[in-house]
């Protein structure tokens, strides 16, 4: 197919399009590299600095060459700002969004692949969370996204545009080419990294009084190469399916201490941490049902260990110490 990825250079979408190009996909890169590194986009691909929101650049981009589908990846990602600031959330993330869909009608592409997030689910009722879980986001980043997924419900019913979204758990891990470097990291895993590659002195653990086995947050980290190959088994079914919404997740969840000795394991350095107390909005415990993809989509995760998941990011992380070289960063 064609594919025009939105936020390929970023950390997911670098992933999803290395996998795309070596699956014999032709691919475009449209990202604004506000986080993205122009390093991360693979050569195969081409590549256009711009907007998802600027609808003329758009307009020319479909133009310009066949389009079978889009796979928007670009976004606002930062839970935490999203609640001080949220206008930047919905700006990017729905009015951006939409401009895309508008190109998309405008051009005769009908067919999506979003990435939506756990975060429109809000606090667990039940875990291990399913598709139908209430959507209740408690921030503006789950909001934006959620306001999305029912834009797509309503284009589909409307005009036909054919979608799957994608409610991706905590993306970890790396390839041997591709990995993490956000500029403003608040990952748990690249930060724990930090730690033991000598960039930062402790990690700070948020509650350590949950009814967990050891009192720190749950959480579901799931490999990016198999959040990638999610997106290409929906390539291949998305004529069939119509519209649809899965979960990416591990379906097993790590707490918080689990990851950080999982860390010192595998790097072999001593991991300090600093007990903070709770944050809010924190649930004890986020893991994913991947029922509904397995039966669907014939997907389950192939890098399920925490343990090797932890690996490649550090390999990743030792080969590229200062992340892409295009900027440093
Ligand atoms: N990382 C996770 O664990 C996680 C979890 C759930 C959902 N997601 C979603 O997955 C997607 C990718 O996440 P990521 O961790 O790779 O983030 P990222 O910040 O590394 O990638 C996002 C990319 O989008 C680009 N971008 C942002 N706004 C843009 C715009 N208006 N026009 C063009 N490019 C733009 C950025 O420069 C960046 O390269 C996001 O939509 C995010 O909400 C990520």
């Amino acid at each position: 197919m064609d594919l025009l990825v939105t936020g390929g250079a970023g950390y997911i979408g670098s992933i999803v399009v290395e996998r795309a190009v070596a699956r014999g996909h032709a691919v475009t890169v449209l990202d604004n590299l506000q986080e993205g590194h122009r390093g991360a986009v693979s050569a195969q691909a081409a590549f256009i600095e711009g907007d998802c929101g600027d609808a003329a650049l758009l307009d020319m981009v479909l133009a310009a060459a066949r389009c079978d589908a889009v796979i928007h990846l670009a976004a606002e990602t930062t839970v935490d700002r999203s609640v001080s600031d949220p206008a930047i959330y919905f700006h990017n993330n729905a009015v951006n969004g939409l401009a895309l869909l508008d190109a998309m009608r405008r051009h005769g592409v009908s067919r999506m692949i979003f990435s939506s997030t756990a975060a429109t689910y809000g606090e667990p009722e039940s875990v291990p969370m399913t598709e139908d879980h209430v959507q209740r986001p408690i921030n503006a980043y789950g909001e934006s996204k959620l306001m999305f997924e029912r834009c797509l419900r309503w284009y589909h019913r409307a005009y036909g545009l054919r979608s799957v979204s994608f409610r991706y758990f905590n993306a970890a891990g790396a390839t041997s080419s591709h990995g993490e470097a956000h500029r403003h990291e608040s990952h748990l895993i690249p930060l724990l990294l930090d730690v033991a590659a000598g960039r930062r002195e402790l990690v700070d653990v948020y509650g350590t009084d949950y009814p967990t086995p050891d009192g720190t947050c749950v959480r579901d980290f799931v490999h990016v190469v198999d959040i990638a190959d999610a997106h290409l088994r929906a390539l291949d079914s998305i004529d069939a399916m119509g519209i649809d919404f899965f979960n990416i997740g591990n379906g097993v969840g790590h707490t918080v201490r689990q990851v950080a000795d999982a860390v010192r394991d595998v790097t072999g350095h001593a991991i300090p941490t600093r007990h903070c107390p709770r944050r809010r909005g924190d649930p004890a415990a986020l893991v994913a049902s991947f029922d509904r993809i397995r039966a669907k989509l014939d997907w389950a995760p192939a890098f399920p260990d925490l343990t090797a998941i932890v690996d490649t990011a550090w390999r990743w992380r030792l080969a590229h110490p200062d992340g892409y070289a295009d900027d440093g960063a």
